[in-house]
């Protein structure tokens, strides 16, 4: 379980300070596909690299499991973020390696304790006849693949995701997020998605939280059509109105 708490992240001085994240608590249950939904500068990006301790809080705490992410020592934080894969909009794939030799890279930075093999997690994502070619070969959707498959290899508990499909095209978008639904139900592992694409979100997420301007607005039960309070603002209605199709 992920839990955070009036959690506020500050950037900027004194003079003139931005409330990234504006009092923020929220608990984010196991195996859950959690999504993080709102418009550009919501603070979803912020809020998830608080997860796994790339950013640290102005203020509250955030707790996986009984773990306080940002009172650990850099030793312990090694050790914790081994068990947290991310993914990111644009693959952070090395364009000089092959997709074996991506897929393998965490396998050379870390030991685990009892990893996936390479062919294994390149056949979960269709993409084992790619193994010896090279990103640049690749369409974008394949490209996000081999980084899950990556993500996958080292068997994390919790997935993190930044924009996953938003330099995708439809049918492209459409691959990854079957992989990505495919993923979390073979391997009992916890996905937090940020998006600001509600088709997303409609077929992935279990539970969705609202940002605006770095606050939390509600928190929808995608997968039982409820959307929580009524609510004027306009982002807000507009995620209504697509998740209650
Ligand atoms: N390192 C930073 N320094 C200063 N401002 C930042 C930094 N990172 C993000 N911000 C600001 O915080 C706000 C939220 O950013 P972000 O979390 O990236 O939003 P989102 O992912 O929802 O688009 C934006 O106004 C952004 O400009
Ligand atoms: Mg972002």
């Amino acid at each position: 379980m992920i839990t955070i708490k009036n959690v506020v992240k500050k950037f900027g001085d004194n003079t003139e300070e931005l409330r990234a994240v504006n009092d923020v608590s929220l608990t984010i249950k196991d195996r859950e596909v959690f999504g993080i939904i709102g418009e550009s500068g919501a603070g979803k990006s912020t809020l998830l690299r608080m997860i796994n301790a790339l950013e640290s809080p102005s203020e509250g705490t955030i707790f996986i499991d009984d773990v306080d992410m940002h009172q650990l020592s850099e030793r312990e934080l090694r050790m914790q973020r081994k068990d947290i894969a991310m993914i990111f909009q644009d693959y952070n794939l090395l364009m000089n390696k092959t997709v074996g030799e991506n897929v393998a890279l965490p396998l050379t930075l870390h030991s685990y304790e009892e990893p996936l093999e390479v062919n294994q997690v390149l056949e979960f994502v269709g993409l084992l006849d790619k193994k010896n070619q090279y990103p640049r070969q690749l369409s974008g959707g394949q490209k996000q693949r081999v980084a899950i498959a990556r993500a996958l290899i080292t068997r994390p508990r919790v997935m993190l995701c930044d924009e996953p499909t938003s330099a995708l095209d439809a049918s492209t978008t459409q691959e990854v997020v079957n992989v990505l639904k495919k993923a979390n139900q073979a391997f009992d592992m916890t996905m937090v998605i940020v998006t600001h694409e509600l088709s997303v979100v409609k077929q992935i997420c279990d539970r969705a939280a609202v940002l605006e301007q770095g606050k939390l607005i509600d928190v929808l039960n995608v997968k039982q059509g409820h959307v929580g309070l009524d609510n004027e603002q306009s982002y807000y209605v507009q995620v209504k109105e697509v998740l209650e199709a």
